[in-house]
């Protein structure tokens, strides 16, 4: 099979390596890729979101599947557009994608196939919400209801921080159309777990648990970011909960889009909280994770396009994998770019995926805020720890900075 993966991400670069390794896979590319995966995989230069440039390569190069990395292109309609003329895509329909694109519609979604979640309200109307807000009392989270790049959630530990989220969503309009209406919602204690699915529309299979460390700071201090760092397998998982995930949240959610004519494919992602009570929905995402893929992927044993065609389930290794995020500093705040980055061929022990790198006069130097991924796979956490810290450590990048704590479990 010729294939196609769109995005410029790790994520992408840790799905390039998967289809890479498979015997499936004739000619590989990836628009528009970044430096790593220019090693693995032909670059090609289209935006994600030109489909109809898109299409044109596609017939071009005769590719038989399109593999979607990141969210934008697939809200915005890239898997109905190249289907309907008549190229196979790894990826939800816009109808489908809705999952992140809209907060309220899964909600919606949630309440109707019984779905374990926070309690929520929507708001458009500051006044209305403040009310409601006052009434609940902290700690309480509000939500811009559409894609704010991650930044849209405000989880206030005090009634005058959810009252300022309000006013900034609603009067100062922070994140424009993505912020016009809100959603209210009950703080939901426990641990969080990313839990994956892949499905080609017909067999639903698990794809793999990681932990994600999402604040920028050591000890989960500081604001929020893409990912810091993950683990896989989450430590929390066991037969019983990944049932329980299937069967409450998963499975139900997949059959009520069913009876709305929408069948989903592609990789789904659901963010739980583990809770006392069980696991509850914080939100679905219509992709991988960053960085939880450059976690999984090392861990598939089998061909990962088998998987994409519901033609093998996938099968993981015992093992765990360890990935350190190395960000530019000043990340996720303003930082530098066109830094040196040195070294990073010394690492020999752990798999280094890119994410926003380029060569500049024969240097690696950082064009993003997090910048490349270090994955160690080991019998245990503690080993796969200790292998990511030490291999990570050979890179050479004053620039940059990494949290010190990733693998450690914090009840
Ligand atoms: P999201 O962008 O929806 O993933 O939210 C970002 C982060 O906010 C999540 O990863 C959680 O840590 C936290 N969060 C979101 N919703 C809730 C909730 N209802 N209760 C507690 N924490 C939440
Ligand atoms: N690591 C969280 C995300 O990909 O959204």
């Amino acid at each position: 099979m010729n294939i196609l993966v769109i995005g410029s991400g790790g994520r992408e670069h840790a799905l390039c390596y998967a289809l890479k390794k498979s015997p499936q896979c004739k000619e590989l590319y990836c628009a528009p890729g970044n430096t790593g995966i220019a090693k693995i995989a032909e670059r090609v230069k289209i935006k994600p979101t030109d489909f109809d440039e898109i299409v044109e390569f596609c017939r071009q190069k005769h590719i038989n599947m399109v593999v979607v990395g990141p969210e934008a292109p697939l809200v915005a309609g890239i898997a109905d557009f190249l289907e309907e003329r008549g190229i196979m895509v790894f990826g939800p329909s816009k109808a489908a994608a809705q999952l992140e694109a809209s907060k309220a519609f899964t909600k919606e979604i949630c309440k109707r196939a019984g779905v374990p979640t926070a309690k929520a309200e929507t708001f458009k109307d500051a006044e209305k919400a403040k009310k409601y807000v006052r009434e609940q009392g902290a700690p309480i989270v509000i939500k811009a209801d559409g894609l704010a790049a991650g930044k849209g959630v405000v989880v206030a530990m005090s009634l005058d921080e959810a009252l300022a989220a309000i006013d900034e969503m609603l009067v100062d309009k922070k994140f424009g159309d993505a912020g016009a209406e809100i959603l209210v919602e009950e703080f939901m204690e426990g641990r969080e777990l990313s839990f994956f699915i892949a499905t080609n529309g017909e067999k639903v299979y698990r794809f793999g648990t990681a932990c994600d460390y999402k604040r920028v700071g050591d000890a989960n201090t500081g604001p929020n970011t893409g990912g810091m760092g993950t683990y896989s397998p989450g430590d929390m998982i066991d037969n019983d909960l990944r049932e329980q995930i299937m069967d409450q949240i998963i499975n139900p959610t997949l059959d009520t889009l069913r009876e709305e004519g929408i069948i989903y494919k592609g990789f789904l992602f659901a963010g739980l909280m583990i809770t006392s009570e069980g696991p509850k929905l914080i939100e679905y995402n219509v992709r991988m994770g960053d960085p939880e893929t450059q976690s999984i992927i090392p861990r598939l044993e089998n061909d990962i396009i088998d998987v994409m065609l519901g033609h093998a389930e996938p099968k993981f290794s015992d093992k765990t994998a360890v990935t350190i995020v190395y960000a530019a500093k000043g990340y996720p705040e303003e930082y530098e770019k066109n830094t040196i980055i040195k070294g990073v061929e010394n690492v020999k022990n752990a798999l280094v995926f890119h994410a926003g790198t380029a060569r500049k006069e024969k240097n690696l130097v950082n064009l993003g805020g997090r910048v490349l991924g270090v994955t160690a796979v080991a019998e245990t956490l503690e080993q796969a720890r200790k292998i990511a810290y030490d291999e990570a450590a050979k890179i050479n990048w004053p620039e940059g900075f990494y949290r010190k704590d990733i693998g450690v479990i914090y009840g």
